[in-house]
């Protein structure tokens, strides 16, 4: 394993109050091959950035367009302009209540990288797929459609939409087996000649870490609730830099 990966998804949650309570309690011994950002609202990135420059940053979407008459729109150009590395793109929630489609998704991507900003692709089943036993037909379609036109630069999140917010993880060897088909998917999309890093997400928390980051396929984590407070988010941190050096 060469890095390992570690993104806060704020959601729709925050406040500078929040922000500055979040940095006074960081502190964490910085490891080269652990890359932490956080992806707060966009009002919050300058913020967040000033107060807590040990993290990076993340934008959690971006529109498909450069600039334009899109009201309530943000661009990738945007977020790189105020210092964001990564953007969530095609998030379970993006897909479910703004009706984002694999098209959509898949010109978010190349908007991301036409940007200099590092995309975090999103896919991962629903909890009936997932009783169908179809859960890895979904994620390689998902697959499929988004990552028909881009470059072979992103990482990907595995988020089955059943472990998001509900408590309910993906056991190990459910995410690492996800994970496995994704790199072989990838592989044969994009070439076998780049590592594509996987993130984990739903549920994550302090308790269940050291077990999805000890996976061989699992290249990081993608946390929701447990990324709101600093207490929870540098424990998921300290498991991730433990599992580096062991
Ligand atoms: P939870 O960690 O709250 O389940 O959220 C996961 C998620 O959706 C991160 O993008």
């Amino acid at each position: 394993m060469t890095n390992l990966y570690l993104i806060g998804n704020w959601k729709q949650h925050g406040s500078r109050a929040a922000i500055q309570a979040f940095a006074q309690q960081w502190s964490f011994d910085a490891n080269p091959r652990l890359r932490i950002a956080i992806a707060p609202p966009f009002p919050y990135l300058q913020t967040l950035g000033e107060e807590l420059p040990d993290c990076e940053l993340a934008a959690q979407d971006c529109s498909v367009y450069a600039q334009g008459a899109f009201t309530g729109e943000v661009s990738a150009e945007m977020v790189a302009d105020l210092g964001c590395q990564f953007v969530l793109v095609g998030h379970s929630e993006r897909r479910q209540y703004h009706d984002e489609t694999d098209e959509l998704i898949a010109k978010k991507l190349v908007a991301a990288q036409s940007a200099g900003v590092t995309p975090v692709l999103c896919v991962g089943e629903q909890q009936a797929a997932r009783e169908a036993g179809e859960q890895e037909g979904v994620v390689r379609a998902q697959l499929r459609s988004a990552l028909a036109t881009i470059q072979p630069n992103l990482l990907i999140a595995y988020e089955p939409v059943w472990a998001i917010g509900t408590g309910l993880t993906a056991t190990p060897d459910q995410a690492n087996d996800m994970h496995a088909v994704i790199k072989q998917e990838v592989a044969s999309l994009l070439g076998a000649s780049h590592a594509t890093p996987i993130l984990y997400g739903g549920s994550v928390n302090a308790d269940n870490a050291d077990a999805l980051f000890a996976c061989p396929h699992v290249d990081g984590a993608l946390v929701g609730g447990a990324s709101l407070e600093a207490a929870s988010f540098m424990a998921i941190a300290q498991s991730a830099s433990y599992n580096l050096s062991h």
